[in-house]
């Protein structure tokens, strides 16, 4: 009998192709359709990779204005989604009523034919610009305060941190939040993308498709682990304890948040900049989180090179988001939808990707059941496993 391959979590199986971004794991280098990030992220606005990744090309000035005009006209949440934030309970975690919103958007964009929606640039920039004004909004909605309509003049980033503040930001802050969305905006084949393809590939509109891919974001082993490096920085509370902690921590049988990633087999080439800009805001504030997070970071190398040997587990993406969002005044629990406000560019762009040459993806799996058995009437049955008759018991004490 031949035996079948199983793949378990697709490492290393190429299952289509993408001209947006390139990962080589082994050399650290991630570029975006062709562009090294080492030179897009302190030169690049945020706006210029939306038209990279949506239009195939750097944006010239005259482009660049059109597209930020269109940015801005379609920032304003529609009132009944605000209506609608209003009525959720405070304490509800913010990606939660961020992937509820993103799918509700669709309502308020009329159908181009029975159930679907457009899928084009026009409705990408549409989820772009919306994504981080729903953030924000729900930032103030949650701590009673009125959402604030976005300028019309100011960058996405400055947009976002004024939206949440009502204050103008300093051009330092404004930067290191432009070069974060810039540095999340796209990695290729991730798992969220995927998701967002594959629910592309049934033909399903950009709203789902997008809303596949956020709803995929959340756990921690993606782009949920940022909040929780921001709790081991608390946690850890100063340098000195960080090595007993990272040890304690394994000892329990438990994972380093923002250490260790499938593609890089050395540190994620994001995490440089990212550690610039925790340091540099962290000078001009109070330089204990960045401080944490580097010994966190020393003692995390050590003592997974000790316990793990060979396993190259280094920074990835999420560990110096912590400090830097953090040092923005941005709360750990929103720190995933900030990477949705990155990621919504590149989520679109591979969306629209897929639909261009689309083909429906649809893997397969071993079956491990039971074999073909005959069907028993159900006055036939009798007490069925060991628990019997009582769901209860099936269902746990959960
Ligand atoms: N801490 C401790 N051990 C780790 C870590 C970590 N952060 N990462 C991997 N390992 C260990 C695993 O325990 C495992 O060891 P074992 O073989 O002794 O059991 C080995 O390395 C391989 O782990 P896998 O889960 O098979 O490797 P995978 O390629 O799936 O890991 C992942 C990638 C999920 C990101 C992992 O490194 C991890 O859990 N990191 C922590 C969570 C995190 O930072 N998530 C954000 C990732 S970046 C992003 O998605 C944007």
């Amino acid at each position: 009998m031949s035996q079948t391959i199983v793949d378990r979590g697709l490492e290393g199986v190429v299952v289509g192709q993408t001209e947006l971004s390139n990962v080589d794991g082994e050399a650290g280098r991630l570029t975006y359709r062709g562009y090294d990030i080492h030179d897009l992220a302190p030169h690049a606005g945020f706006e210029e990779i939306c038209y990279l990744m949506l239009f195939g090309q750097l944006p010239n000035k005259y482009q660049l204005a059109d597209l930020n005009v269109r940015l801005t006209a379609n920032r304003m949440l529609p009132q009944p989604l605000i209506d609608w934030m209003q009525s959720m309970p405070r304490d509800a975690w913010p990606m939660d009523v961020l992937r509820t919103m993103i799918s509700g958007l669709a309502l308020f964009v009329p159908y181009m034919e029975e159930g679907a929606h457009a899928s084009n640039p026009r409705a990408a920039i549409h989820l772009i610009a919306k994504t981080p004004s729903i953030v924000a909004a729900w930032d103030r909605i949650r701590r009673d305060l009125d959402p604030i309509d976005p300028l019309p003049n100011l960058s996405t980033a400055a947009n976002f941190l004024y939206m949440r503040s009502g204050e103008i930001p300093i051009k330092a802050a404004e930067r290191a939040l432009d070069a974060y969305l810039v540095l999340l905006a796209d990695h290729s084949y991730n798992a969220s993308t995927f998701a967002g393809r594959v629910t592309a590939s049934t033909r399903a509109d950009i709203f789902a498709a997008a809303t596949s891919a956020i709803a995929t974001l959340e756990g921690d082993l993606h782009g949920g682990a940022p909040g929780k490096v921001m709790k081991m920085i608390l946690d850890i509370g100063k340098p000195e304890r960080a090595e007993a902690y990272v040890r304690e921590l394994l000892a329990r049988g438990e994972r380093i948040m923002g250490m260790g990633h499938r593609e890089y087999k050395v540190r994620d080439p994001r995490a440089q900049h990212l550690e610039t800009m925790a340091r540099e805001l962290g000078e001009a504030s109070d330089p204990k989180w960045y401080e944490i997070a580097r010994a966190l970071e020393d003692a995390a190398n050590k003592v997974l090179h000790e316990e793990k040997p060979g396993k190259r587990i280094y920074a990835n993406v999420e560990f110096y988001t912590a400090p830097t969002l953090y040092s923005l005044g941005i709360p750990a629990d929103e720190f995933t939808c900030m990477f949705a406000c990155g990621r919504m560019a590149g989520w679109t762009a591979h969306i629209l990707e897929q639909l261009a040459d689309n083909r429906l993806i649809r893997p397969q799996a071993t079956y491990t059941g039971p074999p073909v058995m005959p069907f028993t009437p159900i006055d036939q049955r009798g007490r069925n496993g060991k628990n019997g008759n009582d769901v209860s018991s099936l269902l746990g004490s959960a």
